[in-house]
Formats: C-alpha cells, sequence, structure tokens
C-alpha cells in the first residue's frame, strides 16, 4: 500500500474555519487498549479530527463501550466518546481488525508491576505480535505504555515479522503524562509532548498527529471560554530517553511527595504549619508549588508501581537508586501514622463508629487500585472500628475488593451516629458540606483531615475538633469553639467505660 502523505492541505489550512483540525487530513489510527489511557487518547485524537478505531482484547468491555456505557470514570470522558462515536470518527474494535489499514498504532496496554516490582511487559508483547501479523501497511507504531527504558528496541525487533513482509514500520516512544481525574483536560492541554524516535520522518510523521494541539487550533471541549493559548513544548528525543523521562518524572513527583511528607511529621513535632512551610518553598521556581499537598501518601496505578519499577530498572542497569527505596518507605508508613492519628484522638478504637469521606486514590476518579483509603478502611476494621464509608464515585470499585464495609450514599448517612469523621479523599463536595447539619448527626464532633482538605477555621467554628496533617501550628491557635481537654476528657471517660464494660462481659 502507498504510504498517504500526512501533511495538511495548505489550501485548506488557509482557508478560515470554526474549527480548523477539520481542514485537515485525518490519520487513520488504531489506538490499541481501552483503559484510562488508552481510551482518554483515542477519544482526544477523535476529538481532534482523526479517525480512530478503538481496540481492547476484553470484548465485554467493548461491547459496553459501544452502547455508549464507560468502563471507568472520568469527567468528560462519556460526552466526548458519544460525540466521536456519532460523528464516525471514534468507534470500538478487536486488536486483530483495528490495525488492518491503520497508519498510526498507539499501545496503550497494562503495564502491571510483577512480584519483584519490575513490569509486566507481556501485553505490549502480545500486542506487537499481533501488529507484526495483521497490520497491512506501512504505520507507526507509538508506544504510550509506560515501560522501562529499552522497551523500544526489543519491540523493535518484535516488529521484524511486520518488516520482513516488505512494509514500513517506525516505532515512536511518546510517554503519556495524563493524569486520572483531569486526564482530557492533560490531553488538550499539554506542558509537553514527548517524543522519542530513529528517524527524522517518523517525527514529523507524529508531529502531524498533534498538529492540532501544537497549533491550538481546536475547539477545547473541556473549558467553554477556554483562553489557553500556550503552546505545549515539542521535544524529540532518542526512544530510550523518552522512556526514561517518562519513569523518572513520575518518580521525582513521587519523591516530592514523600519529601513533604516527611517536613510534615517534623511540623507535628516542632508546632509549626506544613501548608506555610510549602507555600514557601513553592515560591521558588526551582521548586515549585505543585505536588507539595501532605497526606495518607501517593497511590493509585502510577506512582506506586512506577517507583518500585524505576528501581528495578536501576538495579538491573547496575546503578543503586536507594533514594527512591526510600521515597517508598515514606510512603509506605503514611498508612500507620495516619491510623496512629486516629488512635490517639479515639483512645480506643474497638467498637468506635467511624465515618470515612473519600475511597478513591484521589479525586475525580472512581479509581480504587493502590488506593490508601483501602488500608486504612481494613486497617481501622481490624481494630474493631465500625467502618461506615462514602465516596461520590468510587463505592462499587471499592466494595468489589472490600464488600464487608457499610457504603453509604452520601457522607451525611456515613457521619450518622460517628465518633469519627476520617478524611481520605479530597473531593471537592467535602469542602462545601452543611456543618450545622453534620453537627446534629454525628455523635461527637470530630474531623480527622487526611488531606488537609478542609478549612480549619470552618470546621473549628462549627464546633468541631479538627486534626489534620503536618498542622501542630493549626491546632495550637485552636480557635474559639474547640476544646482539646474537653475532648481528652471525654476521651478517657469514653475509655475507661469501655474498659470497663469488656471486663464486665468477659466476667459473664
Ligand atoms: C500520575 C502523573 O501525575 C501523570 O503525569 C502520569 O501520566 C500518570 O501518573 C501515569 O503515569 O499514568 P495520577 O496517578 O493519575 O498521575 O495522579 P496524580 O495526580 O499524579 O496523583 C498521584 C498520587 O499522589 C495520588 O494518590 C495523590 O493523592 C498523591 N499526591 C499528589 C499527594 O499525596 N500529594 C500531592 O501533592 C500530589
Amino acid at each position: 500500500m502507498k504510504p498517504r502523505s500526512w501533511r495538511p492541505c495548505h489550501a485548506c489550512r488557509s482557508r478560515s474555519s470554526q474549527n480548523p483540525s477539520e481542514d485537515r487530513i485525518p490519520v487513520k489510527i488504531s489506538v490499541i487498549g481501552a483503559g484510562y489511557v488508552g481510551l482518554t487518547t483515542a477519544t482526544c485524537l477523535a476529538e481532534i479530527g482523526h479517525t480512530v478505531r478503538c481496540a481492547d482484547n476484553d470484548e465485554t468491555k467493548l461491547n459496553l463501550l459501544r452502547c455508549g456505557q464507560m468502563p471507568f470514570f472520568e469527567p468528560h470522558l462519556e460526552e466526548l466518546v458519544l460525540k466521536n462515536c456519532q460523528a464516525g470518527r471514534l468507534r470500538f474494535e478487536t486488536t486483530e481488525s483495528s490495525v488492518v489499514n491503520a497508519e498510526a498504532i498507539f499501545i496503550c496496554v497494562g503495564t502491571p508491576p510483577l512480584e519483584n516490582g519490575e513490569a509486566d511487559l507481556s501485553a505490549i508483547a502480545n500486542v506487537a505480535r499481533t501488529i507484526g501479523q495483521r497490520a497491512t501497511g506501512d504505520c507507526l507504531v507509538i508506544e504510550k505504555s509506560t515501560v522501562p527504558v529499552q522497551t523500544g528496541q526489543q519491540l523493535k525487533r518484535q516488529l521484524q515479522l511486520y518488516v520482513d513482509k516488505g512494509l514500513r514500520c517506525d516505532l515512536v516512544s511518546n510517554p503519556e503524562f495524563l493524569r486520572e481525574g483531569s486526564a482530557i483536560e492533560d490531553f488538550f492541554h499539554p506542558d509537553r509532548i514527548v517524543i522519542g524516535v530513529e528517524r527524522e520522518e517518523a517525527a514529523r510523521q507524529i508531529e502531524e498527529i498533534y498538529r492540532p494541539l501544537l497549533d491550538r487550533s481546536f475547539h477545547c471541549p473541556v473549558h467553554s471560554d477556554c483562553k489557553e493559548d500556550r503552546k505545549p513544548a515539542w521535544v524529540v528525543t532518542d526512544t530510550n530517553s523518552a522512556e526514561l523521562i517518562k519513569h523518572a518524572s513520575n518518580s521525582f513527583l513521587a519523591m516530592k511527595i514523600s519529601f513533604i511528607n516527611m517536613v510534615s511529621d517534623l511540623c507535628d513535632a516542632v508546632g509549626a504549619d506544613v501548608s506555610k512551610v510549602a507555600l514557601g518553598m513553592g515560591m521558588d521556581p526551582r521548586i515549585g508549588p505543585a505536588f507539595l499537598n501532605p497526606g495518607i501518601g501517593f497511590g493509585g496505578f502510577c506512582f506506586p508501581k512506577d517507583v518500585q519499577a524505576f528501581v528495578r530498572i536501576a538495579e538491573k542497569a547496575g546503578c543503586d537508586f536507594s533514594l527512591l527505596r526510600e521515597v517508598e518507605n515514606v510512603n509506605k508508613r503514611r498508612i500507620e501514622l495516619f491510623v496512629e492519628k486516629v488512635r490517639k484522638e479515639l483512645w480506643v478504637v474497638r467498637g468506635r463508629k467511624i465515618a470515612v469521606w473519600g475511597l478513591a486514590f484521589k479525586p475525580n476518579t472512581d479509581d480504587v487500585r493502590f488506593a490508601p483509603s483501602l488500608e486504612i478502611v481494613r486497617s481501622l476494621i481490624r481494630e474493631g472500628a465500625e467502618v461506615s464509608a462514602y465516596d461520590p464515585q468510587a463505592t462499587e470499585k471499592a466494595r468489589a475488593v472490600m464488600p464487608d464495609v457499610r457504603y453509604c450514599a452520601n457522607p451525611y448517612e456515613a457521619a450518622q451516629g460517628a465518633e469519627a469523621v476520617v478524611v481520605v479523599t479530597e473531593w471537592e463536595e467535602f469542602r462545601h458540606i452543611d456543618w450545622q447539619r453534620l453537627r446534629r448527626l454525628v455523635e461527637r464532633p470530630l474531623i480527622i483531615d487526611g488531606r488537609n482538605a478542609l478549612d480549619s477555621k470552618l470546621v473549628a467554628r462549627n464546633g468541631f475538633h479538627y486534626v489534620s496533617i503536618g498542622r501542630a501550628a493549626v491546632a495550637a491557635e485552636r480557635v474559639e469553639c474547640g476544646d482539646r481537654e474537653k475532648i481528652r476528657t471525654e476521651n478517657a471517660e469514653r475509655a475507661v467505660q469501655d474498659i470497663a464494660l469488656e471486663g464486665l462481659t468477659r466476667a459473664l
């Protein structure tokens, strides 16, 4: 098959249009993997005008998608999938059929962790085999899954079968930097697009695919009045460097989180306020304000596995990246430190009714994979607490892995009769609580905020005792309504009653 020219038609480009991306020649794209990365990428590539077939080996998921049902929650995704399917730019197929006649194939399959922390690349190898067997014309193979450095080189060997047919196949590494919960927004407003290539021609071809983003010539589907005109940086490197950029970026961000978490412990110990420390640090442009929010640690399907995998990659290459091992250790300790905070406030956890607000590993997603919330809930239940949980989106996914918890329909139901409300995911909804209503529902006005998500003064003004992370100074201000001593005394009295009751029960 003769390769088509991907150069945008200049006559068309010079024509004025409401949506200039509609004037370009669409590229026939196959996106393999309909997970968080694949489905978002496929949908957004269709939205900027390409013709996209999104594939998955899970037939049930494909059928759901064909009926317009999303396999996970991601803001704006559903409406964009429907819109692009209706416009005929997006459809769902099997991997085998999607690669036939594709001009560009994006690999977006999962790379879950193996027992030893390395990434399992078997799904990528399978896709490479299918491309080798089924693809019919010259094409670009674009590797988007998060992979260890040198995976591109291995992939190239796998694709030899394809090349043996006399077809041209260029491999591009194109790491993704989409965050769950804001993935669509991140796709349309990236800071940088990183491309690892071996031939300049491949860079030129992939540049045409991303042209609408680079020129900012698309209708932003996220912001009704999008004023953003900052163009993303276009970073072209070799494939090894592109692969390293991804792992190094995620590991660096994880390191920032563990660093601020240690600073928060220090703040608790010496009576300082970590939010002020982070603010002061973040004003230095060499540090930056992002990812300096302390709390119960990082979770999700990216940071925990990517840090682990990066340590293994370094080890295999003969480099001791023990710095990252400590990042992991600090993160693992967050759960126990937080549960200890709960213990300290409640004195005796056993038999206490605790409301847990939030289950997703971060807001705006229903993803609970490697979510710190699960560990915290399990730990509280192990200690004998009666947990009622609420999350705006993640209940069903949490129920599938933790069926024994009482799940509630709203934060008030969860808090009914609770002796502590524990915030583990910083959903916006929790910042707009009717505090007086909540005050009437709880057995005891105690908020333990694992994300420093709430306004401490507002919470205290409404009569709650407020405990957060690394803000001993905030607790010390102790505002009008708080009365720590009173709560301590109540704790002590309750504990004495509990112990007496336990003794009595045993004696009977
Ligand atoms: C992360 C990266 O941010 C993306 O750039 C990358 O594309 C993605 O992984 C991936 O590799 O696919 P994501 O895991 O969706 O994205 O979420 P983040 O917003 O990065 O948060 C990760 C974890 O760190 C969450 O548990 C969050 O609560 C925690 N976090 C984040 C903190 O504890 N403190 C912070 O200041 C920021």
